[in-house]
């Protein structure tokens, strides 16, 4: 870098004009969540609890609490340590295939959550409807335009786009495509990008593209306030991207979701475990529902003896591909901080090379 850039990359005023930019970019992100930046930190089961999305909240950005499978009572305890540890907004992330989803919804409702991510699936029209009347706002996700206009027609209030380089349980298509395909057409709602995402001047190539804010999860999980086990977080700095692999189906057959997390031991025992069930198949031995069942319940219980227990080695280690970009584990208020300063570079360096070439 020269000096004169070095120096113009520190001019307060410089900052001051790029911030302000930055924020109009932002502003209807940050109007509809009721934050200072508008960046969500993505629900991570058994990460995403109390400690660090009060921490995510309380440095301006949006957390989001993970339910998972927990039961009403449970959420409901979850809810009211967060509101005790933040009085800024955050959100409550429901699986749509959980039993109790209306009395979920109804939990968060009672206890004032004003926003609720919707996940794992399409939610229905009555669900939306119920979280709307209620006086929440609601949250999909949309893996392809079409069910982006779905949901929309069904009265959702922003949309979250999570390419496959995310995390967790993950669609098939890039958040580089996915992006091109619906941010040009969605204008109803606010469209969130999720996938990938580890820097700052990445999520400010989004947000001129006409996304209203970003998710991120595995840069949040591996923070000083995240509970993750050290062990989990360890890993997640030892990892390059390339470590981070969705799993992968032995047989067209039995179906497998793709999840991504770090490879390990689990995942090559994975490998093993469809080939085995594949045979005692063949044989007669197990039916498809049985054989099917089998291969399903083979990661139960493995997200959290990672994440808790530290098993990164049988554990389900879930990261995103931007796992390759953490290098330290730091506290929530830097990360934040630092994805801010870098958006604030790139818009002073296009500033520069739009004057000067
Ligand atoms: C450890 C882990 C657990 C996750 N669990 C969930 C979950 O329970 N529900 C959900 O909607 N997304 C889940 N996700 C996805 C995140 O909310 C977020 O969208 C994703 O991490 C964004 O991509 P990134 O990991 O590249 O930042 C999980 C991600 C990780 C890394």
């Amino acid at each position: 870098m020269t000096d004169t850039l070095a120096a113009t990359l520190a001019d307060p005023a410089r900052r001051a004009e790029a911030r302000a930019r930055l924020d109009h970019l932002c502003g209807r992100g940050t109007r509809f969540l009721g934050s200072e930046y508008a960046l969500l930190g993505g629900a991570m089961s058994w990460v995403s609890e109390r400690n660090l999305v009060s921490a995510i909240s309380n440095a301006g950005g949006f957390g989001v609490l993970a339910c998972g499978a927990m039961e009403p009572a449970r959420l409901a305890e979850e809810i009211a340590a967060t509101q005790a540890l933040t009085s800024r907004p955050f959100g409550v992330n429901l699986i749509t295939m959980h039993p109790q989803l209306d009395d979920l919804v109804r939990v968060c409702l009672d206890a004032g959550v004003t926003h609720i991510v919707l996940a794992g699936g399409i939610p229905s029209s009555p669900v939306i409807r119920a979280i709307k009347d209620g006086g929440a706002k609601a949250i999909g996700f949309a893996p392809a335009l079409v069910l982006a206009k779905r949901l929309i027609r069904s009265g959702i209030d922003a949309l979250v786009i999570e390419g496959s380089e995310a995390g967790g349980h993950v669609g098939p298509v890039s958040l580089t495509v996915l992006a091109q395909e619906i941010l040009p057409h969605v204008h109803d709602v606010p469209v969130f990008v999720a996938g990938g995402l580890g820097r700052g001047d990445a999520i400010l190539s989004y947000l001129e593209l006409g996304a209203a804010g970003a998710q991120l999860g595995t840069r949040f999980a591996a923070s000083s306030e995240s509970i993750a086990h050290e062990r989990f977080k360890k890993a997640f700095i030892r990892a390059n991207a390339r470590d981070a692999v969705t799993s992968v189906q032995l047989d067209e057959r039995f179906p497998v979701i793709p999840v991504r997390g770090l490879n390990n031991a689990g995942t090559s025992s994975f490998l093993q475990h469809q080939a085995e069930t594949l045979r005692r198949f063949q044989s007669g031995e197990l039916t498809k529902e049985a054989a099917q069942l089998d291969i399903e319940h083979f990661w139960a219980g493995s997200l959290r003896r990672a994440v808790i227990d530290g098993d990164v080695e049988h554990g389900s280690v879930m990261a995103g591909q931007s796992v390759g970009m953490i290098t330290d584990v730091q506290p929530v208020r830097e990360i934040i901080g630092e994805l801010v300063d870098q958006a604030i570079d790139a818009l002073i360096r296009q500033e520069e090379r739009a004057r000067y070439g």
